[in-house]
């Protein structure tokens, strides 16, 4: 079945084929690419971006949503497994998106679906959709996916969106990574020895700095306090990093800045205005990339 779990379920040139598709929805408009089709939307966990996008690209494509954005809501509350809850969705949905915080939940509920799942973002695992959406502005702002060096920051350690990114771009021919974060929020050991089987060329720092003049895509994260068990370890590496107008004078002047918001600290409200800023129209395109998604998924 054609779940999207992983970016890992996907060729480059699939996601060629869902960038192609977002690139002519966003040019030309919406077809009804989703009639008859109900699409349940399950959120164990808080979103704002991946949730709506997707609802608003299925009503745009003429689908219909079932789905709940508070499983206290829902029989869970009562005891029911994901097992379970997955089973019964699966009877009334012709594919599901979810998103929930344990890592490795949606590959769980492949096993038991019968139809697509889709993965919102599964704990500190991945989050693939996000990926097509960077990869889209990515795309958007270079006009291409290569040759280029990218500037992650952050919480590298519990970011699913950079941990996704990070893997799929290693696909993509000439691209540096640069990783800064601080030791304690360091990039997963399992990504660092993925990208060395690529031989992809990273260089991992604790300051952007330095890097600013040769970035073309600097992605922000936030450091989730949501993931940390000691809040006294969140309160000490919280405001880290923080980008002022002071440091990006020294930045690329084509530089961009991505984030998957929301945004707390890291992107003062001062960049907002700045040309550097991406991340607005980042998450704008999220529609016509999931609409895209959704087409391939179910109409392949
Ligand atoms: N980018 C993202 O996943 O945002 P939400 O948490 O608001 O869905």
């Amino acid at each position: 079945m054609n779940h999207l779990i992983t970016t890992a379920d996907y060729t480059i040139e699939d996601i060629a084929s869902i960038l192609k598709r977002a690139k002519l929805i966003k040019e030309k408009g919406y077809q009804i690419t989703l009639k008859n089709k109900i699409i349940a939307t399950l959120f164990f966990e808080p979103s704002t971006r991946t949730r709506l996008s997707f609802e608003s690209a299925i009503h745009r494509a003429g689908g219909n949503v079932i789905g709940f954005s508070n499983a206290k809501s829902t029989s869970q509350s009562k005891g029911e497994s994901l097992e379970d809850t997955i089973k019964m969705v699966s009877a009334y949905a012709d594919a599901i998106v979810m998103r929930h915080p344990d890592a490795g939940s949606a590959a769980r509920a492949t096993t038991v679906s019968s139809v697509p799942i889709i993965n919102g973002g599964d704990g500190a695992n991945a989050h693939p959709t996000q990926t097509l959406v960077d990869l889209f502005a990515i795309q958007e702002i270079l006009g291409q996916i290569k040759d280029f060096t990218i500037t992650m920051v952050g919480d590298l350690t519990y970011s699913r969106v950079a941990h996704s990114l990070a893997q799929v771009l290693a696909s993509y021919p000439g691209v540096k990574q640069i990783w800064v974060s601080p030791g304690e929020l360091k990039m997963p050991d399992k990504i660092r020895d993925f990208l060395r089987t690529k031989s992809v060329q990273v260089t991992e720092l604790s300051e952007y700095e330095s890097v600013l003049s040769k970035t073309d895509i600097f992605l922000m994260t936030r450091v989730q306090e949501e993931r940390f068990e000691d809040k006294s370890q969140y309160e000490k590496l919280k405001d880290n990093y923080i980008l002022s107008l002071q440091q990006l004078k020294n930045a690329k002047a084509s530089m961009k800045i991505l984030s998957p918001l929301p945004r707390l600290y890291e992107l003062p409200t001062s960049i907002d205005s700045t040309p550097f800023a991406y991340y607005f129209q980042q998450a704008a395109d999220a529609v016509p990339v999931r609409a895209a998604i959704l087409d391939y998924i179910l109409n392949k």
